[in-house]
């Protein structure tokens, strides 16, 4: 009995679970596509007294949430699933709202990344409640939290500033 149990909580996933949990990784990956082309837009275009500071902030952010982007996707694919890794998935898939291609003010890119950081946040948390049998991607999604959570909480600072 201990050990049928000990067996089913170190089972691999399930191909209906693991499918489920490729659905979830796709759609994060499109998130952290979008929110990390977000933050270069807002790198290249930001203007305003913060900009030597939020340029190199918001290019920080972009290389990290591409980190995030390899991590579910690369999940995806240990999973036997596929990873939709194109801006053309990305649009199909993203739950984030499009972000300004012609703003330049600094306080509205910020109020624009951190909405659109606390949405990918959303995503990112359901996609830990839902990993609960796959523990690996669990981690993958705490670890993901860990970092989008710190960058809102930085974005905020800036924006009460
Ligand atoms: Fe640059």
């Amino acid at each position: 009995m201990e050990r049928a149990k000990r067996g089913k909580v170190a089972a691999v996933a399930s191909q209906s679970v693991e499918e489920r949990l490729v659905r979830g990784l796709n759609l994060n990956l499109a998130n952290m596509t979008s929110l990390a082309t977000a933050y270069k837009q807002a790198h290249w275009n930001l203007q305003g007294p913060g900009f030597a500071q939020l340029h190199e902030l918001f290019d920080r952010f972009a290389d990290q949430t591409r980190e995030y982007a390899d991590l579910v996707a690369e999940r995806a694919v240990q999973l036997h699933g596929t990873s939709h890794g194109t801006i053309e998935g990305a649009v199909k898939e993203t739950t984030l709202p499009a972000f300004p291609l012609d703003e330049h003010r600094e306080d509205l890119l910020l109020r624009a990344l951190t909405d659109r950081a606390g949405v990918a946040i959303s995503e990112i948390r359901r996609g830990i409640d839902g990993s609960e049998d796959d523990l690996p991607t669990q981690d993958v999604y705490i670890e993901i939290a860990r970092g989008l959570e710190k960058q809102e909480w930085m974005l905020r600072s800036h924006l009460a500033g």
